[in-house]
This record gives C-alpha cells, sequence and structure tokens, in this order.
C-alpha cells in the first residue's frame, strides 16, 4: 500500500452524504467524553457552522471508494491569514503508508495558495506520532497544558507581534465577538501569558480553543478590533466581589479600548494584575481605571503580588 494508491480532495460545506456518514470524529464511541467537541463537529459536517470557512482534507482508496483519512481546516474570510487545523485521522488499515502526511501536505499547500501564513493546531502532548509529524513540517509547541493538552502554532518568525500590532494610528473599536473573530481570538490566546493572565477567567484548556464552540455565554466579553482585525479581547466574570475583568492582547492601545468598552457593560467592575506587569497596568490606566490596594495570591504554588484595578 502505498500513498499514490489514494486521491486526495478539499471537500467543503455542503459535504457529500458518503463522506458525512464516514466522518470520524461525529461518532460517539470515538469521541467518548468530548460530546461536546462531537456535538460541535456534527454542526460543521451537517450544518454548516457562519462565519468561517470549514474544509475537510480527505483520502480515498482509489480502488474501493472507501474514505480512509482527513484532516480539517477552518479560516475566517475576514482573516484569511490565519487558519485552524486539526482532527487528524487515517485508518487503522491504511496508516504508515504516507496517506497521513499526503493529508497534511495537501491541506498545507491549499491554505498557502489560499493566503494562509499562521496554522495553528491542538493535541495531546502522547501523541508522539502525530506530534512528530507536526514537527517535521514546522510547527512548534506554543503552550502545553499540566494535564497534557498542546497547542501547536506553525507561523513565520515575528508573525504574531506583527499581526496584534495595530496599523499606525487607524481607529480601534470595541464590539461584541462575531465568529469571523474566533480564528485570530484563538491565534492571540496561543502563547503561554494569555492562559496564565486568563486563568480566572476559565478561558484556559479546552474552553481556549473559543472557535471550535463559540461558544462565550459563561463570560461577557469585548473584542477589539481595527476594520476586521481583532486585536484584543477582554473578559469579564461575575464573582461575589462584582464582575472581574481582564484583558489580552500585544498592544497597550489596543488592550485598553477593549477594557474601557467592557467596564462599562459589566456590573462593580474590578481587575487584578500581576504587580510586575507594567504594560497591562498601564492598559488598565488607559482605560479610566485606577489602582486600589495590594494582595498576595498563590497561584501554582507561588506567591504573587497583584495590583487591583477599579474604574475611577
Ligand atoms: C496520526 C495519523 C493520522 C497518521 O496517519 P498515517 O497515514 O499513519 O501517517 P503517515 O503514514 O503519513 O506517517 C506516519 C508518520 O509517523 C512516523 N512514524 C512511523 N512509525 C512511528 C513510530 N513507531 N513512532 C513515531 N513515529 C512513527 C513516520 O515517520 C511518519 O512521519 P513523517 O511523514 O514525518 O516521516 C494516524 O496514525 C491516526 O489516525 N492516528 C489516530 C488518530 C490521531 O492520533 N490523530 C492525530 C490527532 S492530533
Amino acid at each position: 500500500m502505498r500513498a499514490d494508491d489514494f486521491s486526495y480532495h478539499i471537500l467543503e460545506y455542503p459535504f457529500p452524504d458518503d463522506f458525512v456518514a464516514w466522518y470520524p470524529y461525529t461518532k460517539s464511541e470515538r469521541m467518548g467524553e468530548h460530546d461536546r467537541w462531537r456535538q460541535w463537529l456534527v454542526r460543521v459536517v451537517e450544518e454548516g457552522v457562519p462565519g468561517v470557512r470549514d474544509q475537510m482534507i480527505a483520502a480515498r482508496d482509489v480502488e474501493s471508494g472507501d474514505w480512509v483519512g482527513v484532516v480539517w481546516n477552518s479560516v475566517a474570510p475576514t482573516c484569511p491569514e490565519i487558519a485552524h487545523f486539526g482532527w487528524f485521522y487515517v485508518e487503522d488499515r491504511c496508516r504508515g503508508a504516507g496517506v497521513g502526511g499526503r493529508v497534511i501536505e495537501t491541506c498545507l499547500s491549499n491554505l498557502s495558495a489560499d493566503g494562509a501564513k499562521a496554522v495553528m493546531l491542538p493535541t495531546q502532548l502522547e501523541n508522539e506520532r502525530a506530534i512528530g509529524m507536526y514537527y517535521r513540517r514546522g510547527w512548534h509547541l506554543s503552550i502545553t497544558d499540566p494535564n497534557g493538552a498542546v497547542w501547536m502554532v506553525r507561523e513565520p518568525a515575528d508573525y504574531y507581534e506583527y499581526y496584534f500590532t495595530p496599523e499606525g494610528r487607524e481607529p480601534i473599536r470595541a464590539g461584541e465577538p462575531e465568529p469571523a473573530d474566533f480564528v485570530a481570538l484563538d491565534y492571540l490566546l496561543s502563547r503561554p501569558y494569555a492562559p496564565v493572565r486568563l486563568l480566572p477567567l476559565e478561558l484556559v484548556g479546552n474552553r481556549r480553543f473559543v472557535s471550535f464552540v463559540h461558544d462565550w455565554d459563561s463570560a461577557t466579553h469585548v473584542v477589539a478590533r481595527q476594520e476586521d482585525r481583532p486585536l484584543a479581547v477582554g473578559a469579564a466574570v461575575e464573582t461575589e466581589e462584582g464582575s472581574l475583568c481582564d484583558v489580552f492582547g500585544v498592544d497597550r492601545r489596543a488592550m485598553a479600548v477593549a477594557m474601557r468598552a467592557l467596564v462599562e457593560i459589566v456590573p462593580r467592575p474590578y481587575a487584578d494584575i500581576a504587580a510586575h506587569d507594567t504594560m497591562r497596568r498601564g492598559a488598565l490606566e488607559d482605560a479610566g481605571m485606577r489602582y486600589l490596594s495590594a494582595q498576595v495570591v498563590e497561584l501554582a504554588g507561588a506567591q504573587i503580588n497583584m495590583a487591583r484595578y477599579i474604574p475611577v
């Protein structure tokens, strides 16, 4: 069996019926406890998800016509430079023949022809074979969770900073998150600093992959964007003390825009910021907040000095 015994296809919604019937990641027995993701994949293959273009790069046995391998990718039309990639699978009987490699390479050349520069994917650290395949094709690990979930990104050097830095003095506006923002926001949150920063807001682990579920109900979110490009995300969750707010981005001006809009819409807003985080503290001050008090919190066994901010 060789990779050439198979044909490779780029499928989009509406997906062929025999592909939908075969697609492995909508099967309850395979997805086990990940039913939320399974339901989202059912939406992808059966209904189509608004705001993004989901594609399946699939391999088919030329002789029998059976589907045998697949990988998914997703791109928002407003930021075609960034793509999600994942749910990679090859039928047991066809593994090791180069089909998976050909599926990845078909996907990458198709994305690159469409203008994608950064391609990100989630996987598990234990999945050595897949991680090795990704490494050899240019991905690097960007986040590793203690539970073994990892996030890998394939991108040009310095692209992350470039993408999330606003252009000139063009206006940055705040608004509600939209489906087309989600791929870029996942890229924004693909850095180790982001999950630590947004930890109290539960935007960590599986919840970080916001575009997978389009679920923003557990917190109030504000996105700062320049034209269509998301630059910063602010989030607030209700606590006994009020609305705990935080913001993530690489640019102080964009973060301030998101934070200013957020504190206007949530009741009793406050923020706890690591005392040494001068950029974020500056963004909060630019957003009209003021330093209230210092406190020490324990995080993963470390004592961290925090500065509390409230609106002026
Ligand atoms: C991961 C998977 C899709 C790969 O498909 P495949 O058709 O077997 O892949 P290929 O034959 O093209 O390539 C196998 C790769 O594993 C490498 N490999 C082979 N034997 C290996 C071993 N014992 N240990 C580690 N790597 C091995 C090969 O060198 C090759 O990598 P390369 O193309 O970079 O040289 C398939 O194994 C699968 O479906 N696994 C279960 C689902 C899964 O884990 N998905 C990934 C989730 S992120």
